[in-house]
């Protein structure tokens, strides 16, 4: 089946799906691909040039396959490879590409919800190790305070499922403590992670009522429509049959077993071997 035209979602593996649900939404009529690299995640905790270098070969499959837009829907690869991509890599493969990621549409917005002006971020080890986060929204809001806080089990409290059960309240609760010791001003709570929507009725539990919880899908969807609105060059590539193809680097049978909680409806995956 050809993808020539689709619009490429990729993601460490099942939090992608979280994005690609919200922009389905917003634009049902094109054409996707989602790839999920399940065999080598989590991204969280690999150093950047292991992050930079799967990522990377995961666009150019996407681009193999006749993408001309590709939005990496997982903030690890947004931090840490999606800048090498834009300026170093695209020039050599297609300058005609386009790749974009999660974090640019979040920060961009971030400092309008806030009424304080002081934002948290929950992510993972390399999102925040990365700092990007707190660089990108001072070039949009140079007088916020962002305040950052790494969930190392929380991937893997999702990935295994345990995500509603009362062992997660621990490590839930843990994490949001810290992030809101740091400041009694924070008023906004950015989940920087693809994945953590999933935890959002148990982050609620633990958050006190005040504090905004924000999720990415939405964001990032409104981004992309305006996106496409801005650059007819590229959406006139874009094919536009309503088809959507999902791929997992690992088991089939277990993607499509664990997906429906992500995307909110059963996905018939391919196994893909890179
Ligand atoms: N979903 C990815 C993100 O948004 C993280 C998952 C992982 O650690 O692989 O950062």
């Amino acid at each position: 089946m050809s993808k020539q035209g689709a619009i490429g979602v990729f993601d460490s593996g099942y939090g992608g799906l979280t994005v690609l649900k919200e922009i389905v939404e917003s634009l049902p009529q094109y054409d996707y691909l989602y790839l999920g690299d399940n065999a080598r995640a989590p991204y969280g905790t690999r150093s950047f040039t292991t992050v930079y270098e799967y990522t990377l070969q995961c666009v150019k499959w996407f681009f193999q396959q006749g993408c001309p837009l590709v939005i990496l829907a997982c903030n690890t690869a947004s931090a840490k490879a999606l800048r090498t991509i834009q300026q170093n890599d695209l020039v050599k493969i297609d300058s005609s590409k386009r790749v974009l990621g999660v974090i640019r549409p979040t920060t961009e917005i971030a400092g309008s919800i806030s009424k304080t002006n002081h934002i948290g971020i929950l992510g993972t080890n390399g999102t925040v190790q990365s700092n990007s986060y707190p660089m990108e929204i001072s070039k949009f809001y140079p007088s916020a305070k962002v305040y950052q806080e790494a969930c190392p089990m929380w991937v893997p409290l999702i990935e295994n499922n345990e995500y509603n059960l009362p062992g997660a309240d621990y490590f839930v609760k843990k994490h949001i403590d810290h992030l809101l010791a740091q400041s009694n001003e924070i008023d906004t709570i950015l989940l920087a992670c693809t994945h953590y929507p999933l935890l959002m009725d148990k982050i609620k539990e633990h958050v006190p009522p005040g504090i905004n919880v924000v999720s990415q899908g939405e964001i990032v969807a409104k981004s992309l429509v305006e996106y496409l609105q801005r650059h007819p060059e590229i959406d006139q590539k874009l094919s536009k049959n309503a088809q959507i193809s999902f791929f997992t680097t690992d088991s089939a049978e277990d993607f499509d077993s664990h997906a429906s909680a992500f995307y909110g409806k059963s996905v018939k995956s391919t196994h893909l071997a890179l």
